[in-house]
């Protein structure tokens, strides 16, 4: 950075600091649901999202209550039974070394907060099956590419994504982007009655349980240059 004079801060940077790097995956909540002006005041704020064109391709599905319930369950059992489908394709090889890496350390920090060793896989499979109840959040928005579904449209969902979590900890409310929820796409399909669209993610959220110990783990970043180049 050096030859880049820093800008001062405004009073918006000093929100956008707090806001973006305040905002942290919660993976134990209270049980007490968001109240509905404050959910709708959530979902039309992550709709300023951008996206090419303006062409929004997304489709949000918001399930609460009995539904989460039944939902819930239906995902264990396909858990259970191996009935996974991914609209979109999963594979380790996806990822680099560096990411490996990263992956590694982050995945060491969360299942040593939850006392889980490095090798005792059948407790980390048992916690990530476990999630699939959504951590215990009230509430989950699924997050569905529409039109072709291809890579460009998710890149526009992608947005949505970080929007809505940014809008979630606007106003209060933690949250939990799950992967994993899309590895049962057919199930959430048939059991919210959706007929548009592909899954790309599903978000859990509520209120933070703050006594919880997951939810101390915090997730450091790769420095500036390891990401970003300056061209001029
Ligand atoms: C697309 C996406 C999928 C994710 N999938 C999962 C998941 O399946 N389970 C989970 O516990 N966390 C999941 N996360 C949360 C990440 O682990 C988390 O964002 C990352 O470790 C950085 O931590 P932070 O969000 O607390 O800053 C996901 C995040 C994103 C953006």
């Amino acid at each position: 950075m050096s030859g880049l004079a820093f800008t001062a801060s405004t009073e918006l940077s000093d929100y956008a600091e707090k806001l973006i790097r305040g905002r942290h995956a919660t993976r134990a909540f209270r049980s007490e649901a968001v109240p509905d002006d404050t959910m709708r005041a959530i979902f039309s704020l992550a709709g300023a999202a951008p996206s090419n064109s303006n062409a929004q391709p997304w489709r949000v599905e918001v399930v609460s209550g009995t539904k989460r319930e039944r939902l819930a369950g239906a995902l264990r059992a396909a858990h259970a039974e191996q009935r996974t489908s991914a609209d979109f394709p999963y594979s380790e090889g996806m990822y680099a070394a560096v990411h490996q890496e990263r992956r590694a350390a982050f995945g060491a920090d969360l299942y040593g907060a939850l006392g889980i060793g490095p090798d005792d896989h059948a407790a980390r499979a048992a916690y990530d099956a476990e999630s699939l109840r959504f951590y215990g959040a009230p509430h989950a928005a699924f997050l569905f590419v529409t039109g072709d579904g291809g890579p460009r449209l998710a890149a526009d969902v992608g947005a949505y994504l970080q929007t809505l979590l940014l809008a979630m900890a606007a106003y209060g409310v933690a949250s939990c982007p799950q992967g994993l929820l899309s590895f049962y796409a057919d199930t959430v399909r048939n059991e919210l009655d959706v007929t548009e669209g592909r899954l790309l993610v599903g978000v859990s959220f509520g209120y933070a349980d703050e006594s919880a110990p997951v939810n101390r783990v915090t997730a450091g970043r790769a420095a500036l240059e390891a990401t970003t180049a300056f061209h001029a």
